[in-house]
């Protein structure tokens, strides 16, 4: 069994990036510049946006963060994107999810410009995802499709289970997969919460995205020996052992899959640092656009 170790593989694409930054600062050019934008306290988005800005800072970007209270009108909401799109120092700009409910999430995507929506959720960048065109392809799924080419993982011509139809992971997953492309040419079956018979399914699977966001859901008695598992959940779960409270689990019961995989992601330190290395990716390409 093999562990797709995410957190080296992400460290190695932000010291390429690291490289390309210090030829650019010796060109005497303007240095990539990310922003986000975060809404609330939620805890969860507060640790995922402050690790970007960290990982913006020690790869030798720019970054600005815009934090917003919880009250935040749609309009004003509005109005930062409006500046951001505007702002020609700014190569790239993200919105951290999910946002307060009384602001409409869809309408938000939508007003970000597709050129410096370096998380790939406008429906422009989706289309053209869709369409195999260039674009910003969603970090997640470009992590993980980053790790499986790696690892020389075959993925051409595998059952591969998509395990959730999210906007961010398992939709995109589900189309990238399917493509003629690298970590692709695979046959995709996409399952969900009124899928009949789930375990028949992903027995027959040869690799299972697990994205659905129930801890520990997928256990040993539901996947094949030589299953290639990529797991993108990641929850809190009590723990009294531990100093913090609590520990993380991803999706999959790490336990009982982990002795009949030939490859696993391991929570954490799987996908998550993925889903960095690549929105700072996505940000020096948006900047080689804009500079062209
Ligand atoms: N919330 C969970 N994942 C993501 C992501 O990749 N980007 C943004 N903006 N919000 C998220």
């Amino acid at each position: 069994m093999v562990i797709l170790d995410g957190k080296k593989v992400s460290n190695d694409i932000k010291e390429e990036i690291a490289k390309d930054v210090a030829q650019i600062v010796s060109n005497g050019e303007k240095v990539p510049h990310l922003a986000a934008i975060l809404v609330g306290t939620d805890g969860a988005s507060m640790t995922y946006v402050n690790a970007k800005v960290k990982a913006c800072e020690r790869i030798g970007f720019n970054s600005t963060l815009i934090d917003l209270p919880e009250e935040t009108s749609e309009e004003v909401l509005l109005d930062h994107i409006q500046n951001l799109n505007s702002n020609k120092d700014i190569d790239g700009f993200i919105v951290q999810l999910p946002l307060p409910k009384h602001i409409d999430e869809q309408k938000v995507l939508m007003a970000v410009n597709p050129d410096k929506d370096v998380d790939g959720f406008h429906p422009t960048n989706v289309g053209r995802m869709a369409l195999d065109l260039p674009c910003f392809l969603p970090a997640t799924p470009y992590g993980i499709l980053e790790l499986l080419e790696r690892y020389s993982v075959e993925t051409s011509g595998k059952n591969v289970v998509v395990m959730g139809r999210s906007h961010i992971v398992g939709r995109p997953m589900s189309i990238l997969m399917s493509q003629k492309r690298k970590a692709g040419d695979a046959t995709v079956t996409v399952v969900h919460s009124r899928t009949k018979n789930l375990a028949e399914i992903t027995k027959k699977a040869d690799i299972i995205v697990a994205a659905i966001g129930i801890s520990e859901f997928l256990t040993g008695d539901m996947v094949k020996d030589g299953v290639v598992i990529i797991d993108v959940g990641i929850t809190r779960i009590p723990d009294d052992t531990k100093k913090n409270g609590y520990r993380l689990a991803g999706d999959v019961h790490f336990e009982s899959v982990s002795p009949k995989a030939s490859f696993i992601t391991p929570v954490p330190g799987g996908v998550g640092p993925m889903t960095i290395a690549m929105l700072l990716k996505n940000t020096l390409l948006a900047r080689e656009r804009h500079v062209m």
